[in-house]
């Protein structure tokens, strides 16, 4: 889909060809003397459109309007005008006006805008009218072609635009893989859509199999997988658009792409979702699907292990010991815990790019959703800085997360008889003992932990991918990008030191 910006007073957004013509009328908007704007503000005083700032999204319908070249028009309360009310008021709108499948739309903002405000609109544009159709026989394509956004003064939010229209491709991308079921989203397939990605300026990608990783000494994750006659692989991508001594960040994501529990087998209700137990993975091939759009100067690796959990004559059992790459071995007392088993591994594998900050992504507890339902991901972290970040990116990109504790009293129950370790430790806390265990395997770099079990898809009708934290992810990446140019020149001053001088 293409998105467009243009300088554009409401009454130029009237004359704009469209089949739907989106009005976002804040209360106190300025009144123009044009007729549709005039008509806003009828409505706004006769209360048809909520004067309140707390109510953004109320919509008002009109039809044939004379002087307005598209024929539906909707007028829409943007509440404060916050990038969340912006978010909600595009989101009802965008809904709306899918039931007559345009082509083209047009949503005029009818006062100034901020960046992230404009950001959160395409970014809520983009989500109300993606359209899944991978399996699907008679694929009904998206109708919607073209978004053009009209603001009172374009060039100042030319950057925020491009960034945004990039990241939808991220999300959109991990959005995609996440929804696809398990037959068409194997490991293979996810390392085929990396290699794809790795066509995109200054991205790169190694593809290992079974072999391979065995020879790493990656015997936890491959325990995992070896109960499936899927091949497992591990898919390390490389964006290098910073200086070459810069150290890059990590990304590690989740992609086990179908959960049965193995051994430690799941009850039937709702297993079909454990198809979204790869979406750590899809978030991590979105943000490189965004940075080879945006190319800003940072250096970002993607490690993703992928394989599926299944059931087989040869699969892991619990009681199992198994040693990881860092030669901790591991008592395997649920195999249903196999998320924490191949990013461990995975984990020490990233030692070796003397990494700035590493992130891991994972689908990786019910007692996350439990904690923070799905509007929050949670977060882990004992570095106080990298916590600090990912809470500010995930406030600016409206994909918010929560820190969750690391204390070390909670890795008291991940003590073994027969092992350093074991897979899990009781019921209680158990995103937070599940967050120890990775913690053992990230001495050596500054580490994160994101649990989006509850965030990255919806359940019941909405049954789907969110995309995120691609969001969260990218606002944390190209939030070091300035700083990463500046890095350039040894002992000068970074971009953002020059220009505050
Ligand atoms: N993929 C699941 C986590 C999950 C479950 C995400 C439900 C979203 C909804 C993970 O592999 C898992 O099965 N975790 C177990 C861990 C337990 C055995 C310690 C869980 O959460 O039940
Ligand atoms: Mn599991
Ligand atoms: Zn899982």
């Amino acid at each position: 889909m293409d998105f467009q910006l243009k300088t554009l007073s409401i009454a130029q957004a009237a004359a704009e060809k469209a089949d739907v013509l989106i009005v976002l009328v804040a209360p106190g908007s300025p009144e123009a003397s044009d007729p549709l704007s005039q008509l806003a503000a009828a409505a706004v005083k006769a209360g048809d459109l909520p004067d309140k700032p707390e109510k953004p999204g109320k919509l008002l319908a009109l039809y044939g309007q004379a002087g307005v070249a598209a024929r539906r028009v909707l007028l829409v309360a943007l509440g404060d005008g916050k990038p969340q009310a912006v978010r909600s008021a595009v989101a009802a709108a965008v809904g709306a006006a899918k039931a007559s499948n345009p082509k083209r739309l047009v949503i005029a903002f009818a006062q100034a805008v901020e960046p992230a405000g404009l950001a959160a609109a395409v970014l809520a544009a983009a989500d109300a009218s993606y359209v899944y159709s991978a399996s699907k026989s008679k694929a009904e394509p998206r109708s919607l072609r073209q978004v053009l956004v009209g603001v009172p003064e374009a060039n100042a939010l030319r950057p925020a635009f491009e960034r945004a229209s990039a990241t939808v491709l991220g999300i959109e991308l991990a959005k995609e893989w996440g929804n696809r079921p398990a037959n068409y989203c194997t490991p293979s397939m996810l390392a085929d859509a990396a290699t794809e990605l790795a066509k995109l300026p200054k991205l790169k990608v190694e593809v290992l199999g079974p072999k391979e990783v065995a020879k790493l000494g990656m015997g936890s994750f491959s325990a995992v997988a070896q109960g499936s006659s899927e091949p497992l692989r591990f898919i390390v991508l490389r964006y290098n658009g910073g200086p070459k001594d810069q150290a890059p960040v990590v990304l590690v994501g989740k992609g086990i792409t179908f959960d049965t529990g193995g051994v430690s087998l799941k009850p039937a209700a709702e297993m079909d979702e454990m198809k979204f137990d790869m979406c750590g993975a899809a978030s991590v091939l979105g943000v490189f699907r965004t940075l080879g759009e945006l190319q800003p100067a940072v250096n970002v690796v993607g490690l993703v292990p992928s394989c599926e959990n299944m059931n087989d004559g040869h699969a892991v059992k619990p009681g199992d010991v198994v040693t990881s790459m860092s030669g901790q071995t591991i008592e395997v007392l649920n195999t249903d815990a196999e998320g924490r088993l191949i990013l461990c591994d995975a984990l020490t594998y990233a030692k070796r790019f003397a990494p700035a900050a590493v992130i891991d992504i994972a689908t990786l507890t019910g007692a996350c959703v439990v904690a923070l339902g799905n509007i929050r991901s949670g977060m882990f972290s004992a570095d106080e800085a990298l916590a600090g970040a990912l809470e500010a990116a995930g406030e600016a990109a409206q994909d918010r997360c929560w820190r969750l504790p690391l204390d070390d009293d909670y890795a008291e129950g991940l003590k073994s008889n027969f092992a350093d370790v074991a897979n899990i430790a009781g019921r209680a806390g158990g995103a937070i003992t599940a967050a120890k265990f990775l913690q053992r395997f990230t001495a050596d770099y500054p580490w994160a932990h994101l649990d989006i079990a509850g965030t990255a898809w919806k359940s019941g009708a909405a049954k789907g991918s969110t995309g995120r934290p691609v969001g969260l992810l990218l606002e944390y990446i190209l939030a070091r990008a300035p700083a990463a140019a500046g890095g350039k020149a040894k002992g000068g001053k970074s971009r953002k030191a020059r220009s505050a001088a």
